[in-house]
This record gives C-alpha cells, structure tokens and sequence, in this order.
C-alpha cells in the first residue's frame, strides 16, 4: 500500500506530525510539501493523506488549491492538522474534508493537534501552546500512522 501526505506547513509543526505519521507507516510512505508535487503525482498512491496549519481560520491556501486541482477518483484520502485553536482546527479539517467528498474521494479519520502558536499579538505573551507538538503529539501522529495500515 503506497501512501503520499501532502502538507502545507508554514512554521514546521505539520511538517513535524507529517513526519511522525509516516514514520508509523513505514517504507511504504513518501511526504511532500505541496510545491512539490502535482496532481496527477496521486495515481502512484493508494492513501493520501492532506495536511495544514490553520490561518486567519483556515486551511493553508497551496493545499486548498491543490485539492481543487486533483482529478477525480475513488481513493481513501484523510485530513491532518495543526492549529492555534481547537474550533478552528475543526473547521478546517472540515473544509479539507468537504472539498475532497466532492472529487469522489472516500474520507477517513482525520489526525488533529495543536501547534505553538506566536503570531501577531501573541508574541507579547510568548505565544501559545508552548512546545506544541510535544512529545506524546507526535507519539499520537506515529500510532496514527501505524493504524493506517491494513
Ligand atoms: C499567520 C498565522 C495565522 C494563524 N491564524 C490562526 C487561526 O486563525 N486560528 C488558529 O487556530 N490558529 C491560527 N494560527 C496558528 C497555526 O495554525 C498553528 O501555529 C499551526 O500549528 C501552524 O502550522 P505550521 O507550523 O505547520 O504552519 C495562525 C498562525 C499563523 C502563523
């Protein structure tokens, strides 16, 4: 079962479970940055797998436009992100999630997690979610992974 994961990451931390999660898949998995990759790159796959940060709440822009760019096709797909903030991490799994039951795609259980968070204001308080991934984070993303497999 070949698996791709396909992120936008703009501070590292999805860039860090994409990481972690392919570890828990083994040989088996490629992981891009979406620049990396085009649309037609997923007929090689089985599993695919869309990840972002969330910004000004919502997904990262390169990944959106990815997704609206893929052919149709009946793959399993899933979602996984970092966020600032749990209600905005949600809604743009679901956003992912929506956009990709319209290309046919079948959806399964998405990975989400906060992320260290410095943007803005937040500078003035040292940010949030300090250390965000942490160490049991990326343990969750690897254990993830690991289920993906048959
Ligand atoms: C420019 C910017 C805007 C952000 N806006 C939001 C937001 O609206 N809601 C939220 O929950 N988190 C927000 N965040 C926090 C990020 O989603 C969080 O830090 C995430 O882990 C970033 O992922 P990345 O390191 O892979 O880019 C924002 C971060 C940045 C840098």
């Amino acid at each position: 079962m070949r698996v791709l994961l396909v992120y936008h990451s703009q501070t590292g931390n999805t860039k860090r479970i994409a990481e972690a999660i392919a570890s828990g898949i083994g040989k088996e998995c490629v992981v891009k940055k979406v620049s990396e990759v085009k649309p037609g790159d997923i007929k090689r796959f089985d599993v695919i797998g869309f990840g972002t940060g969330v910004y000004f709440g919502k997904p990262g822009r390169s990944i959106v436009e990815f997704i609206e760019r893929l052919p149709k096709a009946k793959k399993r797909v899933f979602v996984f992100a970092t966020y600032g903030i749990g209600f905005f991490g949600k809604k743009a799994i679901k956003t992912l999630e929506t956009k990709l039951e319209a290309k046919g795609f079948t959806v399964g259980k998405a990975f989400g997690c906060l992320g260290f968070d410095n943007w803005g204001l937040l500078k003035i308080v040292g940010g949030i979610n300090k250390g965000k991934p942490n160490e049991e984070d990326i343990k969750r993303a690897h254990e993830f992974g690991k289920a993906l497999l048959p």
